[in-house]
């Protein structure tokens, strides 16, 4: 039998929750490192390096999330595909805490919810692969895997897993995250100096973008003036980390236990998330993140089953706490109808407090005739759209989105006011992995979120 069977469930033993105890169960995306050794010494390392946040901060996000799944609260989630260590540069790092920082604006003037950002950055560089090679220039290498794994460079050589990159990514993780926090309580988020956030150029979206920062600058103003709080820092929320726990050796050397509580923290983000393709029950990454205290998403493709999601809840949310699970569809937009429901029953029906969110960008890739991956904006547009009626319907609350996208102005997705269409794609096309939306379409779907969420207060 093959190393990585999947086991029968109904002979799955409970295990003993551990950091480690994963490694009793099938690993599915897990790279085979040649160099014991070097692995050894790496993870060593890894496991005696401070952690990147503090479990108050995960419990301030678990705190968020909570506000979030009633309805009082939004959450945005959003950033690169694939982070790369060449991305941790000043202003790869700013523009992407700008668009994130501009989408919340407009989200939370139109949409009446306060809005807290969660990136994905500082950590996300592993990728799972549907395919363990792929064909570079007629040539057949092992796939990338993420700068976590090996690199992207086409060469054999290259593409072998190092174990050494585990360090350097936690490296690059707290470079990113410094930037991010000096960027933050340096002012960059102020509300007050929205203008730091300024768009160039003049189409209709940017005009009225500016125009809602005028709008908000006088309204702080008003509010300082009546309760005397000039000077105070005043941000459009707060700002959170996350990435996929794919490489499960590298989370299992950044995960603490708090000795107060008698908790284990993931320290090296905030969130953390399974992926569609690692989310097997009796599989490891479940059996690891079932004993971390951090959020947790999980992502559920066209494939999963209503029985699936209570099942994944059972496991990872055995004390159904508020705050703790945030459910992720990426259902693709010709399956919303018709799958949405019978998950979102099954959730009410559990009494799980999960917050729900959606990812319209993972079910609606496709490859252009010129072999490029992309996804169309209309499309991603129409499933969060689809989500949040369904939602309504069963009286359910849709408080969160996740999205692939960037502040720079790359040309990967398809459509919005921009008109891209595929014979543009090739002039900045940039992605470590998916198509991204980039700053302009961002910035578009955040005024088309806000105006989703806005007819609700007004009904
Ligand atoms: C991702 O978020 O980049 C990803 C691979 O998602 P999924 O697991 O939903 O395919
Ligand atoms: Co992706």
């Amino acid at each position: 039998m093959p190393a990585l069977a999947p086991i029968p469930e109904t002979r799955v033993e409970p295990l003993t929750w551990s950091p480690s105890s994963w490694r009793h169960r099938p690993a599915a995306q897990q790279p085979h490192y040649q160099d014991e050794e070097g692995l050894q010494t790496n993870l060593r390392q890894l496991s005696g390096l401070p952690p990147l946040v503090v479990p108050e901060e995960v419990e301030d996000l678990r705190a968020h999330i909570a506000e979030a799944s009633f309805g009082k609260r939004f959450m945005l989630q959003g950033g690169d595909c694939a982070e790369q260590f060449a991305d941790c540069k000043p202003d790869a790092i700013s523009d992407k805490l700008r668009i994130l920082l501009q989408m919340s604006v407009v989200i939370t003037h139109g949409g009446r919810r306060s809005v807290f950002q969660v990136g994905r950055i500082a950590g996300q560089y592993a990728k799972p692969r549907s395919k363990e090679t792929e064909t570079v220039d007629g040539v057949e290498l092992p796939s990338y895997r993420g700068d976590l794994i090996n690199s992207a460079e086409a060469t054999e050589a290259a593409r072998r897993p190092d174990p050494r990159r585990m360090v350097e990514a936690y490296f690059h993780a707290a470079a990113t995250l410094n930037h991010l926090r000096a960027l933050v309580v340096g002012g960059f988020a102020d509300l007050h100096h929205p203008e730091r956030w300024d768009l160039q150029g003049s189409t209709r979206k940017i005009d009225t973008y500016c125009h809602i920062l005028e709008r908000v600058r006088e309204s702080i103003d008003f509010v300082d003036a009546i309760a005397g709080t000039k000077g105070i820092y005043l941000r459009t929320g707060e700002f959170f980390t996350s990435h996929e726990a794919l490489l499960l050796p590298y989370e299992e050397a950044l995960t603490r236990e708090d000795t107060g509580m008698g908790h284990h923290y993931n320290l090296g983000a905030h969130m953390l998330w399974v992926g569609e393709r690692t989310r097997a029950l009796s599989g490891a990454h479940i059996e690891y993140l079932r004993g971390i205290r951090n959020p947790i998403g999980v992502k559920l493709g066209p494939g999963v089953s209503a029985e699936d999601v209570r099942e994944l809840l059972t496991v990872l949310d055995p004390g159904k706490e508020v705050g703790h699970m945030v459910l992720i569809p990426r259902l693709g937009v010709d399956n919303v109808r018709a799958l949405l429901p019978k998950l979102i029953e099954a959730v009410q029906a559990s009494g799980h407090p999960v917050l729900w969110s959606c990812d319209p960008m993972h079910g609606n890739g496709f490859v252009t005739a010129h072999g490029l991956k992309t996804r169309d904006f209309g499309q991603i547009l129409a499933e969060l759209n689809q989500t949040l009626e369904v939602h309504r319907a069963l009286g359910s609350n849709l408080g969160a989105v996740h999205f692939e996208l960037t502040g720079q102005e790359v040309t990967e997705c398809l459509g919005g006011s921009q008109q891209l269409s595929e014979l543009d794609l090739h002039q900045a096309y940039e992605t470590g992995c998916d198509p991204r939306l980039n700053q302009t379409q961002s910035l578009e779907m955040a005024f088309l979120i806000a105006e989703m969420l806005g007819e609700r207060v007004i009904r």
